[in-house]
């Protein structure tokens, strides 16, 4: 057996060792936030995994974390994620170009019920980075449209300039099969579009909410106003799902690190339905 860690790496399917991954393309979204995909170094070539689910990416030397997959599920070949630079391992991430390494451990935890949507309207509402979360949930639902009612996509940010996945972002808003309202908190530059939170969406999007399943991922505060107007409009509890986010270290419900009181959020979620957690979700200090 390869003393050499890369190569017993590329070897083994430990999920506590991370694999070796070739940085193909960087994509600066906003001022801090960037795209990058990712090929295996010898590795498999067919990466699948689930809408929701993610990776421990490591900066090597630096530090790991957990980010999203933000890439389309049909595209198997390359593992996309975006990344807002806010410390010091994303800062590292951000520096890496084209043919450099980074290491990968996962795919990890619960996704979205993308599958087990069909049938009903879906609701998906994204704040800020939110929506990298979100992205291949609703590239699988559009994939497989003719299986869900109405569709609509929420999403709101901070400014203009917060905006992800501006040009795709405009041929979702040219679909007729698909509903998109975008709203930023405050209007800048020549923005002649929606101004206020993104749960002012929720009221005038169109669905039913006896038949409907409800996506929510973004900052806590903003999930927790959601699932409040979402509830008005009587959507039930089961049927809203949420992403939450806590420290990681292992990623596998060893460590302890992201137990978010009886549940680990890595290996129980992020994804859960908020009947779920709602009574967790209401203490804020936890
Ligand atoms: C399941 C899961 C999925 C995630 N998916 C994504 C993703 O797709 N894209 C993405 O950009 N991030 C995502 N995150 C958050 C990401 O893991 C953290 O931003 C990252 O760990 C920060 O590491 P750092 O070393 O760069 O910063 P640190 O040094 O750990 O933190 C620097 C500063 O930023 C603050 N901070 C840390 N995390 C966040 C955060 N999430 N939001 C705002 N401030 C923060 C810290 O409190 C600190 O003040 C996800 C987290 C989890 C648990
Ligand atoms: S990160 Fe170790 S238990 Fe979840």
């Amino acid at each position: 057996m390869s003393t050499n860690p890369v190569e017993f790496a590329a070897a083994a399917p430990d999920p506590m060792v991370p694999r070796p991954y070739r940085v193909e393309r960087v994509r600066q979204e906003t001022s801090d936030t960037f795209t990058m995909e990712l090929e295996s170094e010898g590795g498999p070539r067919d990466l699948p995994f689930a809408p929701g689910q993610f990776n421990m990416l490591y900066a090597f030397g630096v530090g790991e974390v957990p980010i999203s997959i933000s890439g389309d599920p049909a595209r198997r070949s390359v593992l996309i994620h975006t990344t807002r630079e806010v410390g010091m391992v994303t800062r590292a991430m951000r520096k890496l170009k084209t043919g450099d390494s980074l290491g990968v451990r996962g795919p990890f935890g619960v996704g979205w019920p993308v599958k087990e949507a069909r049938g009903a309207d879906v609701v998906i509402v994204a704040g800020g980075i939110g929506l990298a979360p979100l992205r291949p949930a609703l590239c699988q639902v559009l994939a497989a449209r003719n299986y869900y009612g109405k569709v609509a996509l929420l999403y709101g940010t901070r400014t203009p300039a917060d905006i992800l996945f501006r040009r795709e972002l405009q041929q979702w808003h040219s679909r007729f099969d698909l509903e998109v309202h975008v709203t930023v908190d405050r209007a800048m530059g020549n923005w002649r579009g929606n101004v206020g939170v993104v749960t002012s969406l929720i009221r005038r999007a169109l669905f039913d909410p006896d038949s409907t399943v409800a996506m929510v991922c973004g900052p806590e505060v903003m999930m927790r106003f959601t699932v409040q107007e979402l509830e008005t409009r009587g959507v039930s509890a089961e049927n809203i799902y949420i992403s939450m986010e806590r420290n990681m270290k292992c990623a596998v419900g060893f460590c302890g690190h992201c137990q978010y009181g009886p549940t680990f959020i890595c290996k129980d979620g992020p994804v859960f339905s908020y009947d779920r957690l709602r009574r967790l979700f209401a203490i804020r200090e936890i």
